[in-house]
């Protein structure tokens, strides 16, 4: 804790900051595109940027020699596979994996990753799957597949304006039911949850991914959110199965994530079809088949060989850089926003700006989400902000992230407003919120990453002091129809 609690005017007068200069020097080199037409970018946690290193490595790669499909015995074909597999062991070397304990399955992106374990585990009476509030849609979706093997689904809600979730809760849910059926067959249920969350930035302990497994539990951890900004070690932390989209860690390329997987979990997975790339032998007229015994019994069809080399590239280029230092940088560029936000109130005496989530850089990643008050205390509408923001230059998200469990519990939504029942009738967006009787529709989100500086941060600043302060209630502009929450 700084002695003097008023922010600098500056995040480069923070303590440490001068020790994260090497970002500054490559945001004027390798990054000096994000800088053209006086953007400024804030969505890190929707996608990481790209390197120039990184573009010409591609380009350098395909224009040297010949790739292709990897599934054939001849040159090209062993050449593109052999940068696949130097693609495997970069991946598992960046996350210190053992790689007679972890495989690494490469998918289009962190949705893809965690499909392949909702559609293949083996979910049952006696296989819950348990997840936090403040998991992305791509985590929740798991639940239908758990449903559909009559398993049941349970939710760990989130606590307080910090939006965190209590152990004792999460324990409780993961201790709910097991004493009678799960014991006596011995068999485990999931449990999923976000290293950070995409809303809050929270993160949750990994300590959760021992306390789950000591209750018998398989564990997906979702770092698509954490690992751009934080060192995941897996020789420390052994989820079963890690979701990832690189495009997130190092901005190129995209259409490429991967599922980490424990063998021993793999093992236990029974998928529901086969596809080119993933069998040993098929069958038609004696309608059998035999899956791959590695990896790619979950790679179905070709895989993107001319991009996966690129995430080798990028892992590299990130070490290079060194994960720590991003995450210093993010962290105090966080703090000293989150500090400066609060620091801005009307005349009326009344805040500025409402954070949802940690408001201190404790325990959370560089993800800040918000709305912004008029001087009477209502919402400025999310979509007037997005409007005004993009129009400023500013790329910032807006609306619910694809995390309705946060959003509801930053809204203090309630199960009994939540029902269906209560809701049928409502057409659209807009006619569901107001059913809901919500202040707005969503939030407004700015995230930090990889190529951050300081003047993003006081940019952004700047802007919603200059633009909001002190601004009334008034006849803006008529806003589109939301399309989506
Ligand atoms: C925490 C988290 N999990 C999963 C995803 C899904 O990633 P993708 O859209 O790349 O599949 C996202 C995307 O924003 C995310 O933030």
């Amino acid at each position: 804790m700084r002695p003097d609690p008023t922010p600098p005017a500056s995040p480069t007068a923070l303590p440490g900051y001068a020790a994260t200069g090497r970002i500054d020097e490559l945001r004027a080199t390798e990054y000096r595109h994000l800088d053209t037409d006086g953007q400024v970018y804030l969505d890190y946690a929707g996608a990481g940027v790209a390197a120039r290193a990184q573009v010409r490595a591609h380009h350098d790669r395909l224009l040297a020699g010949l790739y292709s499909n990897p599934h054939s015995e001849n040159p090209t074909s062993v050449a593109a596979g052999s940068l696949v597999e130097s693609a495997r062991r970069a991946v598992l070397d960046f996350f210190r994996a053992d790689p007679d304990e972890y495989a690494v399955i490469f998918t289009p992106n962190a949705s893809g990753a965690c499909r392949l374990v909702g559609e293949a585990y083996d979910f049952g009476r006696a296989a819950p799957l348990v997840l936090t509030w403040d998991n992305h849609n791509s985590v929740n979706g798991i639940r239908e597949y758990a449903r559909s093997a009559r398993a049941s689904v349970r939710y760990v809600p989130l606590n307080g304006p910090e939006l965190r979730v209590a152990e004792s809760a999460l324990v409780a849910a993961l201790d709910a039911g097991r004493r009678s059926l799960a014991r006596r067959w011995g068999r485990p249920g999931l449990f999923a949850y976000p290293a950070q969350s995409n809303f809050s930035g929270v993160q949750h302990p990994l300590g959760w991914v021992e306390l789950a497994h000591q209750r018998g539990y398989d564990v997906l951890l979702d770092a698509a959110a954490y690992a751009p900004t934080n060192r995941l070690d897996l020789s420390v932390v052994r989820p079963d199965f890690v979701c990832l989209s690189w495009y997130k860690l190092f901005g190129y390329p995209t259409g490429v994530g991967a599922l980490l997987a424990r063998r021993s979990a793999l093992a236990r997975l029974r998928r529901p079809w086969f596809a080119g790339g993933t069998i040993r032998a098929v069958s038609v007229q004696g309608d059998w088949h035999r899956p791959m015994d590695d990896e790619s019994a979950f790679e179905d069809g070709t895989l993107n060989f001319l991009s996966i080399p690129d995430v080798d590239f990028g892992l590299r280029w990130l070490d290079s850089i060194g994960v720590d230092l991003v995450h210093a940088r993010v962290g105090l560029l966080t703090e000293w926003l989150l500090e400066r936000l609060a620091t801005l109130r009307h005349d009326t005496g009344g805040p500025l700006v409402q954070v949802y989530g940690p408001t201190t850089g404790a325990g959370r990643g560089g993800t800040l989400t918000f709305n912004l008050r008029h001087p009477d205390g209502t919402l400025f509408d999310e979509r007037l902000v997005a409007r005004e923001a993009a129009a400023a230059g500013f790329s910032l998200r807006t609306g619910c992230f694809c995390n309705p469990g946060a959003a509801e519990g930053a809204f203090g939504m309630s199960r009994t407003s939540m029902r269906q029942r209560l809701l049928a009738g409502v057409d659209t967006i807009d006619q569901y919120l107001a059913a809901l009787g919500l202040p707005t529709g969503g939030a407004v989100r700015v995230s930090f990453g990889l190529a951050s500086i300081a003047t993003d941060a006081e940019r952004f600043v700047d802007f919603v002091q200059s633009t909001y302060l002190n601004r009334d209630v008034g006849a803006d502009a008529p806003l589109p129809p939301r399309l989506r929450c």
